[in-house]
């Protein structure tokens, strides 16, 4: 790892904005001066592009930390900013959605349609007797409803918790329960590599008998017809969309709420077996979600052909398909499916039915089209490209060559954004019609927000070193908490630089010469496969849920393809092994089992089944040693361990496989 990153940071290559395009961007360099200037004074100007019911005076109270509150005296309603705006002020005609289902069949969608839509949904919602504050799940295909279900919710008030439609029912039920959702939002099925997966299914699994588990809290199940597939019916509990919502008034007035009445819970993966439910609020988020859409993605909204290609279940897809994009009022591609269904060209294919102008994905998704090869995308035509978006892992320069030469036409600006579920929105990127672009790296804070890269204690390593990521000052978007979990909340994330009273972000970073940013991976037990967060635990105590394992160790390993790919060491029972004189198949079955419990993307690339675990003499399991097994490397210092043979041990076992 640390000749890669010496070698990274040897990166001379730079990028300077096409002329035409500096001299056009939304994002200026006077908006770092600006912020400089007056940091709280330069978030209340971005504030006020939103409309406001009653207008805020204070713009933060920061009197209580690490509990944040922004806007606090104004009240908005998100949804309004979202919609009723953008058609009060002539623009109801405009496309928001461009909707392209897997299978082929397409729909368009106006911000006076999804005006509408979510006006009746808002209603239906509160026949079902949805208040401010109730919360609602939403397990949801990539569909218009997805999108208007979330808006919906806002509308009223009521808090969702979208889960994402590959998560097994076991963790659509933990979310439930924890959340204390009274309603869920689902569909049938929705279509995914070529067929029809059903959701409903699982939704009726993880409301079906609780045992001695939490009262039930969900009342009703509002149902999509998407995959026509067949599912079951409760009735009184059970309603078909199609029926409910044309059926309810498209009358609506948008009441206004808080500032900082909560929007969303978004579960995910922390160093512990729990997920947390990181709590996002109104006025705030929603700022700096539009801020940075238009500023980072240089959205024109008037002109602009948006993708991002996220799922809504992740963050991405709340602050940069939901939130942001529609309250800049920008047109936008959604699409159900996966990029390589029915055929390997599939998202160029849309790219150039739409004329998609910036594309935002994930390093993961460029790599395997890499693999596919540069053959496929030049097949179609992508000259309307002009800005590209990476978001979820460190772009590897390699990658990030290909994306510019490929899909930009070798000259559109690349914006390689960091952020994370808990700051709600970008925090780190080029600001594209400013920034020389160097591959790689994330480059620089954004203007407004305070980042530092630090040591244990807390002082800054400064230029040309290495250590943690911090962000000094509290921002707009923040997470307000974990849900239900205020101590966590102050021990996750403030705890380590408590006396600063920096925000720890869990990931490594290092400074070049020119102060610019490259992230270097988590430094904690959440693994990021495929850019998508998951925590060793939580597959620790999948693994050792099962009858077989005794013991369980995961960690994330190098790979080319994911990023990093999870790897599971599992000591077996004696009394399975008695019972079961071979253990063939059960490796097979492991993974399987991760992938039942927890969800697909989860399943482990490897299980390795082995006669111990390193610990230390406190019992604590040295992962570092095990990654090392796992990436193929010689195993580094073992004088810690309670017995230093074990990992001779477990190499042998290893290998022999
Ligand atoms: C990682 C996704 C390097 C990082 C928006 C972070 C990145 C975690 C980048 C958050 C990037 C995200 N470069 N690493 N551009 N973007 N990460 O919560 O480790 O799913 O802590 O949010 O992804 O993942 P999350």
């Amino acid at each position: 790892m640390s000749s890669q990153i010496d070698h990274l940071l040897t990166e001379t290559r730079r990028f300077a904005p096409p002329a035409a395009f500096a001299a056009a961007a939304v994002g200026t360099a006077e908006l770092y001066e600006r912020a400089a200037a007056d940091r709280e004074g330069f978030w209340a100007d971005q504030a006020r592009e939103l409309h406001w019911h009653t207008p805020f005076t204070q713009t933060l109270d920061w009197s209580n930390p690490p509990f944040a509150k922004w806007f606090d005296d104004g009240e908005l309603n998100v949804a309004y900013n979202c919609l009723d705006r953008h058609v009060e002020a002539g623009n109801g005609d405009r496309v928001a959605l461009l909707w392209e289902g897997e299978p082929g069949d397409d729909r368009r969608v106006t911000y006076a349609e999804l005006t509408d839509e979510v006006k009746r949904v808002a209603n239906v919602l509160t026949e079902l007797g949805i208040e401010a504050g109730d919360r609602v799940a939403i397990y949801m295909p990539m569909i218009p409803e997805a999108v208007a279900a979330m808006l919906a919710v806002a509308r009223v008030g009521a808090v969702h918790s979208v889960v994402f439609g590959g998560f097994s029912a076991d963790s659509l039920r933990t979310r439930i329960d924890d959340a204390g959702a009274k309603l869920v939002i689902t569909a049938d099925g929705g279509y995914r590599k070529g067929k029809v997966s059903p959701l409903k299914p699982a939704v009726d699994q993880a409301l079906a008998d609780r045992g001695s588990g939490p009262q039930q809290s969900v009342e009703h199940v509002l149902v999509v017809r998407r995959g026509g597939n067949d599912i079951e019916w409760t009735d009184g509990r059970d309603l078909w969309w199609h029926e409910v919502v044309p059926a309810a008034s498209a009358e609506h007035e948008a009441q206004p709420f808080p500032a900082e009445n909560p929007l969303f819970i978004l579960y995910t993966s922390g160093t512990t077996g729990k997920p947390k439910g990181i709590l996002h609020t109104s006025g705030g988020y929603l700022t700096q979600a539009a801020f940075t859409n238009r500023v980072v993605h240089d959205l024109h909204p008037e002109t602009d052909v948006y993708w991002c290609t996220a799922d809504i279940g992740w963050v991405t897809g709340h602050s940069y398909v939901t939130y942001g994009p529609l309250a800049n009022g920008a047109t936008q591609v959604l699409y159900e499916g996966t990029p390589d269904t029915p055929h390997p060209g599939r998202s160029w294919e849309i790219i150039q039915k739409y004329g998609v102008t910036i594309y935002y994905t994930a390093p993961t998704a460029i790599r395997s089209f890499m693999k596919v090869g540069r053959q496929v995308p030049a097949e179609f035509d992508l000259s309307s490209i002009r800005l590209l978006g990476s978001v979820g892992e460190p772009i590897n320069p390699e990658a990030w060559m290909w994306y510019r030469s490929v899909l930009g036409g070798g000259e559109a600006p690349i914006v390689d954004t960091w952020w994370q579920t808990e700051t709600g929105a970008i925090m780190i990127s080029a600001l594209p019609g400013v920034t020389e672009a160097k591959p790689g790296s994330a480059q620089v804070a954004l203007p407004g927000i305070s980042i530092d890269v630090v040591d244990e204690n807390g002082g800054p390593v400064g230029e040309g070193n290495g250590g943690l990521l911090v962000i000094t000052e509290p921002w707009p978007s923040m997470l307000r908490g974990i849900w239900g979990d205020p101590d966590r909340f102050v021990e996750t994330y403030w705890a380590k630089f408590d006396s600063q009273g920096y925000y720890f972000a869990g990931d490594g970073a290092r400074l070049d010469d020119d102060g610019d940013i490259w992230l270097m991976g988590r430094v904690d037990d959440v693994m990021n496969v495929s850019g998508h967060r998951l925590s060793t635990t939580e597959i620790e105590s999948a693994l050792v849920g099962n009858e077989a394992v005794a013991e369980a160790a995961v960690v994330g390993a190098a790979d080319e393809a994911t990023g990093q790919a999870v790897v599971a060491f599992c000591v077996i029972k004696q009394s399975y092994m008695t019972k079961h004189e071979e253990l063939d198949g059960l490796v097979g079955e492991l993974r399987a089992w991760v992938a039942q419990q927890i969800g697909a993307i989860a399943r482990p690339r490897d299980v390795y089944l082995v006669t111990e675990l390193p610990k230390t003499r406190s019992g604590k399991i040295m992962r570092r040693l095990l990654r090392d097994v796992a990436e193929g490397r010689e195993v580094g210092d073992t004088t810690t361990l309670a017995d230093t043979m074990v990992m001779s041990t477990i190499s042998g076992q290893v290998t022999k496989k």
